[in-house]
């Protein structure tokens, strides 16, 4: 039996696996700077959570969900996104009751979508997301996405687009999906079936339509900008003045309408240009969703997020040649020679790592001149040796493996020793 890896997903080798934790960390470490605060939710979740939540005209909820009945008989969904799951997490625990008020919140967790798996498109993706629930302030919409374009930038990322849009609030976008039903109707037969059936129900997405972006009816599709009454129209210029106020460059492309339902008044996606990058341009999304956790069955609350996926994040980090500055070497690597000092190594080993050094050893009973070897694969500044005579002594050699130069340390001060000559590596 050959088994393989199911399509769309990947295993993270121990070779790139340090670029995860770096890019995790650095969002862990932004999150804390911004006050945002981590939360954890189930892998999945009721089948109905993202109907109602994510849209049940969407994508997402009509071909790409992993849905699956439990011995229970109870329909459940692997998550396709993190806002339904930290949405119905808020309402759960009634976290509108807090003290402190937004609830600012962030994850880091794989979601799920059955996708044709591509370039930056897997079926198993890991999104770094965050979530402000409670304020309808624009000014916490400039703060989220202030925090997205700041962890690219932090990592080095360049040629950031930051695109924003108006969605509208409820008024608006009535008139403005009455308006696209009108502007549609007469020719919907021209459109993909998909848009035949969101005429009515969602005609929003049909500018979003794939197959249907070269329709001439597309070019001259009414704007929402077009619709946007007095209140929305305000609330979209004060963001975009807090973003000017923060030396945030963006433009404003009236056709953005993003996948999911949910969203209204601000809406956002950070791409990035360059060659090498595929069809995949869009790094991060997210917007406004005034109406959700009333949805869920909590009180009206407005919130905005956004989500990006650390996927899409490293291509763009290896097209751009950017190296992290990632510690994956060892600090000392211990050689023991001869019967005694074996036996000992073990202990002396398991002590230096109590004190603070990264340490490795040799158990393939290799030959010196290949433990030297294995010492330099591993980038050890240090290799201890230690032989009959040392043992007997009560020292290791220290050898430094750059000069060559070496010195006898006393066992118990030799964690230390390699601690302390560690900085003039530039460690
Ligand atoms: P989304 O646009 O569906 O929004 O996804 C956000 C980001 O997740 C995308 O920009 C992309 O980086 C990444 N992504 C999506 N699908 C895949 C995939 N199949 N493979 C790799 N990366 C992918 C949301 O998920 C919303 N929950 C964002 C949000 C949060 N809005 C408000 N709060």
């Amino acid at each position: 039996m050959n088994y393989r890896i199911p399509r769309g997903t990947q295993d993270i080798l121990p070779e790139e696996s340090p670029k995860w934790q770096y890019i995790e960390q650095k969002a862990h470490e932004l999150c804390r700077r911004y006050h945002y605060k981590e939360i954890r939710t189930p892998m999945f979740e009721q089948t109905d959570l993202f109907a109602r939540g994510v849209g049940d005209t969407t994508d997402i909820v009509q071909k790409e969900m992993y849905t699956f009945e439990d011995r229970g008989g109870r329909s459940l969904t692997l998550r396709p996104e993190g806002t339904a799951s930290t949405v119905r997490s808020y309402v759960e625990n009634k976290m509108h009751g807090w003290a402190d008020q937004p609830v600012k919140l962030y994850y880091i967790g794989p979601m799920f979508r059955y996708e044709r798996p591509q370039s930056g498109r897997m079926r198993q993706f890991v999104q770094f997301g965050v979530e402000a629930m409670g304020s309808d302030d624009p000014a916490i919409d400039a703060e989220v996405i202030a925090l997205a374009m700041d962890f690219y930038r932090e990592l080095g990322l360049k040629g950031l687009k930051l695109v924003v849009n108006s969605l509208g609030d409820k008024e608006s976008r009535t008139a403005h999906r009455n308006a696209l039903i009108n502007h549609f109707k007469p020719s919907i037969s021209e459109f993909c079936p998909d848009c035949q059936a969101r005429l009515e129900k969602n005609p929003l997405r049909i500018l979003d339509c794939k197959a249907d972006k070269d329709h001439p009816l597309m070019e001259n599709a009414p704007s929402i900008l077009d619709y946007l009454n007095e209140e929305s129209k305000v609330y979209f210029e004060n963001v975009q003045q807090y973003l000017s106020d923060m030396d945030i460059d963006y433009v404003v492309d009236s056709t953005l309408v993003r996948g999911l339902d949910y969203y209204n008044n601000t809406a956002f996606e950070i791409m990035i240009d360059g060659e090498g990058f595929g069809a995949i341009t869009t790094l991060c999304g997210g917007g406004r969703y005034n109406g959700l956790v009333e949805e869920i069955g909590g009180p009206t609350t407005p919130g905005i997020g956004f989500a990006l996926s650390l996927e899409r994040l490293l291509m763009a980090l290896e097209t751009q040649n950017i190296e992290l500055p990632i510690q994956d070497t060892v600090d000392a690597y211990f050689i023991a020679m001869g019967e005694e000092a074996k036996k000992n190594a073990p202990k002396l080993v398991h002590e230096m790592r109590r004190n603070g050094i990264v340490v490795d050893t040799d158990y393939m009973n290799k030959k010196m001149k290949a433990q030297f070897k294995a010492a330099d694969r591993l980038g050890a500044n240090f290799a201890m040796i230690l032989g009959e005579d040392e043992l007997n002594e009560n020292v290791v050699l220290i050898k430094d493996l750059s000069t060559g130069e070496q010195q006898k340390v006393a066992i118990e001060e030799a964690a230390e020793w390699v601690l302390s000559h560690q900085g003039e590596k530039g460690e």
